[in-house]
C-alpha cells in the first residue's frame, strides 16, 4: 500500500478531477470527480486545500441514495464507529478490521481520503479492557495502537490518537487509562502511533473545545507541552457539536492560538443542533452558524478541513442523545439540500445562490432571488416580494436577465414573460395585493448548463 501523499497523487493522475488543491502542510486532497457541472464541497474545499468531508457509519453504506451523495460529495470520509476499540479489539489480542476496511475500501473507491477515528476513547471501549491490571494497561494500550494504526498503515491521513480526555474544567478525565496508566498515557498513545504509522498526522480530538475556556485552555497547554518535549502530535480535532445559536465568539482566535503552536486544525465531527421540528427561522439561523464556522477555518491556514458528523438528519446521533433535538446537518432525512448546505457551498467560495436588491423606482418594493435546489441541469428558484412601504402594493413586478444562459422552465404564483435572456414576472390577481410590511413569493423551475450564477432582480410597483 503506497503512503498518502503517494496514493493521492496517484487517484489525481488517473481521475478526471475538477479541482485540486494541496495543503501548507504536505496532504494533498483530492476532488471528487464528477459529471455535475456544479461544484461539490469537496471540489470547492480542495480549491482552497482543505478537504470537506463526512462521518459514515457501516450500515448506511447498503443505502443508494445515502451512498450516492457520500460517494460524490465529499473528499473526505471519518469511519464513524467501527475504528474504535469495541470493534477492532473485542478480545483480548483477537483484532477485526472487517466492518471498518468496508468503509475505507469505499472512501478509496470515491477518491476520499479517511481520517482514522479512534484509537484511544474511554467510551466504545471493550468490556475486557477494564479488567486489565494496571501493571499491564500501558502495553495493552501499546499492542492496540501498533496493531490498529499498522492494519491502516498508509491508508489513513489523520488518526484521532486520543479522544475526549478532559473534563469541562480542564482536569483530566478519569478513564480507565488515567487512572491506571496517569497522565503519561496520551504521551505513549501519540508515540505509539508514530511509531505504527509514521506517515499518518496524529492527533488529538475533543469536544466543547471549540472556543477559548477553561477545557481548550487545558488542551492548549497539553499540546504546548508536548511541542516542547518532542512528543509527537501533529493536529488538534476540534468536534465542534454545537447549538443553534451558539456558535462560541472566539471559534477563530482558537484555531489560530492552536496553530500558532506548530499544530494542524480539524474540525472533526461539525453539527449545529437545534428543537425540531425545523422552521424557516431555524434554517436561517443554522446557515448563518454554519458559515461562521465554515469561515473561521478558512481563516486560519493551518485549519485543514471540516467533517460533519454524517450529512443528513436521518442519519445523525443527536436526536437519539437529546430527545427533541436535531435537524443539525446539511442534507434533510431526504437528502434535499438545506440552507445550511447553501451556507457552507457560498462559504467555499461556491457561487452565490440568494441575491436582493432594492426596487428600482424608489417605492419600497424588494425582490429577494434564490435558488432553493439544483441539480445536473435543472434547478428550483423562489422570489420573494417585501413591501417595505408604509402602505399596501395593489401589484408588482420583478424582472432580471440571465447571465449564463438559463432557462425558466415552469412558474408559479406569477405570470411569466421572456424575451431572450430577459424575464419578466407580474403578480396573478389574487397575490398582487401586498400589505405594508408584508411579502409574497413566486416559484419556478429553471434548466441550466455550465454555471448557474445568480441574476441581479429588480422590482418595481404596480
Ligand atoms: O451496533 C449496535 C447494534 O447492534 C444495536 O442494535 C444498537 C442498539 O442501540 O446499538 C448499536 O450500537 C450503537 C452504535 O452507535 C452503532 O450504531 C450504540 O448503541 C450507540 O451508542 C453508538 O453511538 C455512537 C456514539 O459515538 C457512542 O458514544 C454514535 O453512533 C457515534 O456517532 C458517536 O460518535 C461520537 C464520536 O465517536 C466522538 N465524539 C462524539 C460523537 C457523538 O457522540
Amino acid at each position: 500500500m503506497p503512503a498518502p501523499a503517494e496514493r493521492v497523487r496517484r487517484v489525481l493522475a488517473a481521475t478526471a478531477v475538477v479541482v485540486t488543491g494541496t495543503l501548507a502542510v504536505g496532504m494533498a486532497v483530492a476532488a471528487p470527480a464528477t459529471t455535475d457541472a456544479a461544484p461539490t464541497l469537496g471540489q470547492l474545499a480542495a480549491a482552497k486545500g482543505r478537504y470537506f468531508g463526512s462521518a459514515t457509519d457501516n450500515p448506511t453504506l447498503n443505502n443508494a441514495p445515502y451512498t450516492a451523495v457520500l460517494g460524490s460529495e465529499f473528499n473526505q470520509i471519518t469511519v464513524g464507529n467501527t475504528q474504535k476499540w469495541q470493534y477492532t479489539e473485542p478480545s483480548r489480542g483477537q483484532f477485526d478490521y472487517r466492518q471498518a476496511d468496508q468503509i475505507v475500501a469505499f472512501a478509496q473507491a470515491h477518491n476520499q481520503v479517511v481520517r482514522g477515528h479512534t484509537l484511544v476513547w474511554h467510551n466504545q471501549l471493550a468490556d475486557w479492557v477494564a479488567g486489565v491490571p494496571a501493571g499491564e494497561l500501558l502495553g495493552v494500550m501499546r499492542n492496540h495502537i501498533t496493531n490498529v494504526a499498522g492494519h491502516f498503515k498508509g491508508q489513513v491521513v489523520h488518526w484521532d490518537v486520543v479522544n475526549e480526555a478532559f473534563e469541562e474544567d480542564g482536569t483530566r478525565r478519569q478513564s480507565v487509562f488515567q487512572q491506571k496508566i496517569g497522565d503519561s498515557y496520551i504521551a505513549e498513545a501519540f508515540k505509539a502511533a508514530r511509531a505504527a504509522d509514521p506517515g499518518a498526522k496524529l492527533y488529538y480530538n475533543d469536544y466543547n473545545i471549540e472556543g477559548i475556556g477553561a477545557k481548550s485552555d487545558a488542551v492548549y497547554n497539553m499540546v504546548k507541552s508536548f511541542k516542547q518535549q518532542g512528543i509527537p502530535i501533529d493536529g488538534v480535532g476540534l468536534q465542534a457539536h454545537l447549538i443553534l445559536g451558539q456558535v462560541p465568539s472566539t471559534v477563530q482566535q482558537n484555531i489560530q492560538r492552536f496553530a500558532d503552536l506548530g499544530v494542524d486544525v480539524a474540525l472533526t465531527e461539525l453539527d449545529i443542533r437545534m428543537r425540531t421540528p425545523r422552521d424557516a427561522a431555524k434554517d436561517a439561523q443554522q446557515a448563518a452558524d454554519y458559515r461562521t464556522v465554515v469561515n473561521a477555518c478558512l481563516a486560519v491556514t493551518r485549519c485543514v478541513g471540516i467533517t460533519v458528523w454524517d450529512f443528513s438528519d436521518g442519519y445523525s446521533w443527536i436526536p437519539s442523545v437529546f430527545p427533541g433535538e436535531g435537524a443539525a446537518l446539511i442534507y434533510d432525512e431526504n437528502f434535499a439540500k438545506k440552507p445550511s448546505y447553501w451556507a457552507v457551498y457560498e462559504a467555499l467560495g461556491g457561487t452565490p445562490t440568494t441575491t436582493t436588491t432594492t426596487g428600482d423606482n424608489g417605492t419600497g418594493c424588494t425582490a429577494t432571488y434564490r435558488v432553493t435546489s439544483q441539480w445536473n441541469g435543472g434547478f428550483q428558484g423562489e422570489v420573494t416580494i417585501r413591501n417595505n412601504s408604509s402602505t399596501a402594493l395593489s401589484g408588482w413586478t420583478v424582472k432580471w436577465t440571465f447571465g449564463a444562459g438559463q432557462k425558466v422552465t415552469n412558474l408559479w404564483n406569477g405570470k411569466l414573460t421572456t424575451s431572450g435572456q430577459d424575464v419578466s414576472v407580474r403578480n396573478e390577481s389574487y397575490n398582487g395585493s401586498v400589505g405594508a410590511g408584508g411579502s409574497t413569493s413566486f416559484g419556478f423551475l429553471g434548466s441550466w448548463t455550465g454555471t448557474n450564477p445568480v441574476p441581479t432582480v429588480a422590482c418595481a410597483t404596480a
